[in-house]
């Protein structure tokens, strides 16, 4: 069984479906990589302009796979490189869309958080519960889970293996939207062909400044934004944009 599943549910957008339903998801060896591979393909694609990511409804992801950790040290660990796993989707130039039916906990919370746009449904639980197995998140739990809710609430969660309700996550501000009964895929793929047809450098511009913006002073993300929107005036796809408001027609974009 493939541990994670491709498909093309519409023009521009690629969903991959993690697959191992009676390990809750648990992001094996195996798993990570293909994830890793199917990132970097779908990065180069120019035919992809936003990517859902999604597990099932009983398990975004548990996590990482604690069977396969029981009897390995920090040099094992080391020699796995799963940065290198991680890196393809940090980098991915395209938007992310986290679609988080039932759990997402430990790495499964920190996939999540390596999305741009997180949809929950309303049964989606979160949580970074390492502390429990005597380790802790090693790739972005502490730090994006602080960024997302703040440092008080991120403490109280990561230091006592406390989970958030859909809801909760949402007012605390790590799911952009929560979602009635199974319908976080539906509208996470909704958002992903509103996305895959706008202007795709456009697309891209916002999502580089945003990121690069928030781990840099304001003055400096400011300069990188105004760059950006200048750049953006230079496109065919613009000149396509305003031409068609302006002629009250419909453009259709080439990402030039
Ligand atoms: N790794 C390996 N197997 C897992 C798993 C995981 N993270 N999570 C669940 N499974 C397996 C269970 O062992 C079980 O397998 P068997 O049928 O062979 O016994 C199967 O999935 C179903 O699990 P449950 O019976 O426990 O299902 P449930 O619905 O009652 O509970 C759950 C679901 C709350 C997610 C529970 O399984 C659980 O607490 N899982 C562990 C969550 C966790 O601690 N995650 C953090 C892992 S460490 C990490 O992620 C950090 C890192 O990167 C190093």
């Amino acid at each position: 069984m493939k541990p994670v599943i491709v498909e093309y549910p519409a023009e521009h957008v690629a969903l991959l479906r993690l697959n191992r339903p009676e390990a809750r998801n648990a992001l094996s060896t195996e798993l990570r990589v293909e994830l890793r591979d199917q990132f970097n393909r779908l990065s180069e694609d120019s035919s992809i302009r936003a990517i859902v990511i999604t597990g099932d409804m009983r398990a975004f992801a548990a996590g990482a796979d604690i069977k396969g950790m029981v009897d390995i040290g920090a040099a094992e660990m080391m020699a796995r490189n799963d940065e290198k796993n991680w890196a393809a989707i940090r980098n991915c130039p395209k938007p992310v869309i986290a679609a988080v039916d039932g759990y997402a906990l430990g790495g499964g919370c920190e996939l999540a958080m390596h999305a741009d746009i997180i949809i929950a449904g309303e049964a989606a639980i979160f949580g970074q519960p390492e502390v429990r197995l005597g380790i802790m998140p090693g790739a972005g739990g502490t730090q994006r889970l602080a960024r997302a809710i703040g440092k008080y609430r991120a403490m109280l969660m990561l230091l006592t293996a406390g989970t958030l309700t859909a809801q909760e996550a949402f007012a605390a501000g790590l799911v952009s939207k929560v979602v009635d009964g199974d319908g976080a895929v539906a509208e996470a793929l909704s958002v992903a062909g509103t996305i895959a047809a706008m202007p795709p450098l456009a697309v891209a511009e916002i999502k580089q400044v945003l990121l690069a913006g928030m781990e840099t002073n304001l003055e400096t993300a400011l300069m990188l934004e105004r760059r950006a929107a200048y750049l953006l005036f230079e496109t065919d796809d613009k000149r396509a944009a305003m031409t068609a408001f302006v002629n009250k027609n419909k453009p259709s974009f080439t990402g030039s």
